[in-house]
């Protein structure tokens, strides 16, 4: 018989914790420790992008090589994300001699320690351990996270009100439905259905006709700024019921660390400046999975709509006949001003704002932006990816109008623990920006709201 884990609540803040391996699993792990505070050191020949950009934004460190024992020294805890049961029971031997929790993705019996399933809402952190069985944990996790949500407010204390839940059945406002819409929501059960599914999903064939084997479908999911709470409550409702999950680098980490252990994650990070994986690339990847009668959720940072080329996916969805779901999410261009406390209106001060993309230069022949249009406007200017241009874009304002004067913000990382924000002027914001070594993702936002409800 195996005797019951002991519960423990880890305060990891500072202290080093091994991540051995670069892959999907270690994608989902690594962002909790981070939030942690732990001390992570990530040993692995080879990074998704998503870890990548982490390490890149000095968030944790990379020994770009296989495991080696004194990789351990100092550390507390290891959580070992590699497939290779071999090179895993090496780590847990070199662990386990050390006296050092190991946490392992491979195989959770030969495992020291486990991790719950977990959902935080503000200081409250509610971890379950099914007993072994993963999915077991989770059921009662989201059960438990419902419960919550109703009965506790934002700061984790219990509230007087309920908070209602999504609307049963409700669809919202923005479904879509693919051009041909044969393989539609009938094939959950009823036959004809199934086999329209069947034809479409092609080679692979696993259902077999007459299955009913349920239809595929895509739902462009909202992920906001970074706050994990951020997500509407049906972009949530859609992922835990996701069999994959194709998520940006900008969507909270958080998210991914509660999804259910057989959910495919794909990583379609996309680095500003750096590698990216096509559009196309992408959009074949969720035709594909849907085809195949997978429940998509396509997690973008922000709002699908919002430079988040939810469109392009939409209409690929659309071409193969596979039903695509909207879900809006709370785009930065608002929220990292929230953050910073800049409203982008303001009563008597701006009276519109305007929402542009910084990431090609004003004088580029591809841009579409009219930049001496925009320094003629009085109200708010949110620039996102806007950061390498920046002093072109200022100095383009400037002569065409806006006074350097104008105050200037610049968000960086809004509404997570690593926010930072800089106040400045719009002739001085570049040169400021240089200087504080701020980086993306960062909003700039031009205006007299920057310094509306200053006191
Ligand atoms: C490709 S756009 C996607 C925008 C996203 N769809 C939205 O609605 O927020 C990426 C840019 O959004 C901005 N951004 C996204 N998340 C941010 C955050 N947490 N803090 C500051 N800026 C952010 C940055 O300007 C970043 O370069």
């Amino acid at each position: 018989m195996t005797a019951n884990p002991y519960p423990l609540g880890l305060r990891l803040h500072g202290r080093r914790v091994v991540v051995v391996g670069g892959g999907a699993v270690a994608t989902r792990r690594v962002p909790a420790l981070l939030d942690a505070g732990a001390d992570v050191l990530l040993v692995a020949p080879e990074l998704t992008p998503a870890l990548r950009a982490r390490v890149d934004a000095g968030r944790l460190h990379w020994v770009p090589r296989r495991f080696e024992p004194d990789d351990l020294d100092g550390a507390w805890l290891v959580q070992v994300a590699v497939d290779d049961p071999m090179a895993a029971a090496s780590v847990s031997a070199v662990a386990a001699e050390r006296r050092i929790f190991c946490v392992r993705a491979d195989d959770r019996t030969a495992a020291t320690a486990w991790t719950p399933a977990v959902t935080r809402h503000g200081p409250v952190t509610v971890a379950v351990l099914g007993g072994g069985d993963p999915r077991r944990a989770m059921t009662v996790r989201d059960a438990v996270r419902e419960l919550l949500a109703v009965r506790l407010g934002s700061d984790g204390t219990a509230s007087t009100r309920g908070r209602p839940g999504p609307p049963a059945g409700a669809t919202g406002g923005t479904d879509a439905i693919g051009a041909t819409g044969a393989t539609g929501a009938g094939g959950a059960t009823g036959a004809t259905g199934a086999g329209g599914a069947a034809s479409a999903g092609g080679a692979g064939g696993a259902g077999g006709a007459g299955s009913g084997r349920r239809a595929g479908r895509v739902a462009l999911v909202g992920a906001g700024p970074g706050d994990p709470e951020l997500i509407t409550v049906k972009g949530w409702r859609l992922l835990t019921e996701a069999d994959v999950v194709v998520a940006d680098r900008l969507v909270p980490g958080l998210l991914l660390d509660e999804l259910r252990p057989d959910v495919e994650l794909v990583d379609a990070s996309k680095i500003p400046y750096g590698p990216s994986r096509a559009q196309e690339e992408i959009n074949q990847i969720l035709v594909d999975r849907a085809l195949a009668g997978a429940a998509v959720v396509r997690l973008k940072g922000g709002d699908p709509y919002v430079f988040g080329r939810g469109g392009e996916e939409l209409l690929a969805c659309a071409a193969a006949g596979v039903p695509v779901t909207v879900v809006p999410g709370v785009t930065s261009s608002i929220a990292a001003p929230a953050a910073a406390g800049i409203p982008v209106t303001h009563r008597g001060v701006a009276h519109e704002f305007t929402v542009v993309s910084g990431h090609l230069a004003p004088d580029s022949p591809a841009s579409l932006v009219r930049w001496d249009a925009l320094a003629g406007l009085h109200g708010t200017l949110v620039i996102l990816m806007g950061l390498k241009n920046l002093a072109a874009i200022t100095a383009t304002l400037i002569a065409n109008g806006r006074p350097p004067q104008t105050p200037a913000a610049v968000v960086q990382e809004a509404t997570t623990g690593t926010q930072r924000i800089l106040r400045s002027t719009l002739g001085e914001v570049a040169a400021d920006l240089l200087a504080a070594d701020l980086r993306p993702p960062a909003v700039v936002v031009v205006g007299d709201v920057v310094g509306a409800l200053d006191g």
